[in-house]
């Protein structure tokens, strides 16, 4: 486990609303493009902020023009018609331009037609953490500033989209605080406790699959599950496939295939990480401070699909029985193993696969023995295995084994699995 505030991966976001404001009018003289790239801090300079807002637009995603106090955005390519994200990077231990920023403003661009500004504030979060941490407030104000002048070009609150990550986060947090609740939408990446009106909890929220597990990995141990937010959103804005999490009181919980659906409280609506409407929830007013769950892959582009896997045992047992469940798709294989209480029926889990649950050919099944490796164990059980793809909203699309299957302990046993596409 990495050492906070290093840790948990989540998105909170406040209410997205897009208002379209009047036409601008004429056509503003031809810009004179001249790009600007973040700013390179050595360690001894943490004190001073000099932040710089680049902007960025959909004409030229490579491109950011500084925008100096003087000068009329507009004429930079700024369109106050079109929704405008801002996005602040986090501590920057070696002064160094984030790592992550180029990909990230380019899969911005490519996902919504906006304005993107991202703040380098690469001086002002570089030397001891706690320095940064001073210069969060002095950063939050001068962004406010930033955006009042935005907003005297008509620009509306709620075409306002704050992205901050780790450190930019409390920025960002900030801000819209200084805002009064009225920024149209806040993402920001990595922190514990629920504080968003949907907090997302990716693989429980500390520790990543794939990141190093040992301090041994030096900084990427420290950094890897943090800036794993970072990837799994790129991923969001770049893919079409689902990073659709599900309301649960507990990872654990979520894990024992409690969780199935989102119908409390978001009705029939899934939230999905990215740039949805209004992150797929589709009632109002938004609640308040949803812990949603979900799982992903070790690698881009990370998402998966989720299925509640079932097994009922014809026979009760004196012993609790471990059942591993492994779906087979073309290309990948993915497990998971569901624990049946002893003198109970029924056990159940989620497995996460990345493709759709109607291209699993296959599906395994292995009785885990509880007795010792030295004496070989012939227990036989005899159960019913079902399925379903979450979000579980009525037993319509749960698929089962059409027989019982008789498990040996540690004998695997293979069946097709034949789920039509809908
Ligand atoms: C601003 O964006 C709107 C919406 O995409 C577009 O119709 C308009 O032409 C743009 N204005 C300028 C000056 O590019």
């Amino acid at each position: 486990m990495a050492p906070d505030p290093w840790e948990g991966c989540f998105w909170s976001w406040g209410l997205l609303l897009w208002l379209s404001v009047g036409s601008t009018g004429d056509a503003p003289p031809t810009p004179q493009t001249k790009c600007t790239d973040f700013q390179n801090a050595n360690l001894l300079q943490g004190t001073n902020l000099k932040a710089h807002f680049l902007l960025f637009t959909p004409s030229d995603p490579l491109c950011g023009q500084l925008v100096e106090e003087s000068s009329d955005i507009r004429n930079l390519g700024f369109n106050a018609t079109l929704g405008t994200k801002l996005v602040i990077h986090g501590f920057r231990a070696l002064g160094t331009k984030p790592s992550w920023i180029d990909k990230f403003i380019s899969a911005l661009l490519q996902a919504a037609d906006a304005n993107v500004i991202a703040v380098d504030w690469v001086y002002g979060s570089t030397g001891v953490y706690f320095s940064a941490v001073e210069n969060v407030v002095k950063l939050g104000l001068e962004i406010s500033r930033f955006l009042r002048k935005l907003l005297v070009l008509g620009v509306s609150e709620s075409s306002i989209h704050i992205i901050g990550v780790s450190l930019g986060a409390h920025v960002g947090g900030m801000v819209g605080h200084f805002y009064k609740g009225q920024l149209g939408q806040i993402t920001d990446l990595g922190i514990r406790i629920p504080v968003g009106h949907v907090d997302y909890y990716v693989n429980g929220g500390q520790d990543q699959p794939g990141c190093p597990t040992s301090i041994s990995a030096g900084y990427s141990y420290l950094i890897c599950d943090h800036m794993r937010a970072v990837h799994i959103y790129i991923s969001a804005l770049e893919n079409s496939c689902p990073l659709m999490a599900f309301p649960c009181t507990s990872y654990k919980v979520f894990l024992a295939g409690h969780c199935l659906d989102c119908f409390n409280p978001f009705l029939l609506s899934c939230p999905r990480i990215g740039l949805v409407e209004q992150g797929g929830v589709k009632i109002e007013p938004l609640p308040k401070e949803v812990k949603v769950y979900l799982l992903t892959t070790s690698t881009a582009p990370y998402c998966v699909h989720h299925s509640l896997v079932e097994f009922y045992l014809l026979k009760l047992r004196n012993q609790d029985t471990c059942i591993t469940v492994t779906f087979l798709s073309s290309s990948v294989t993915s497990s998971v193993t569901i624990t049946i209480p002893r003198q109970q029926r029924h056990g159940k889990g989620i497995i996460a696969h990345p493709s759709p649950q109607c291209q699993i050919n296959q599906v395994k099944l292995k009785f885990q023995p509880s007795n010792r490796v030295w004496k070989k164990d012939r227990t036989i059980v005899i159960g019913m295995f079902c399925t379903a793809p979450l979000p579980v909203h009525d037993n319509r699309r749960t698929v089962c084994l059409p027989e019982p299957v008789n498990l040996q302990a540690s004998e695997t046993v293979s069946h097709d699995l034949k789920i039509t596409c809908i």
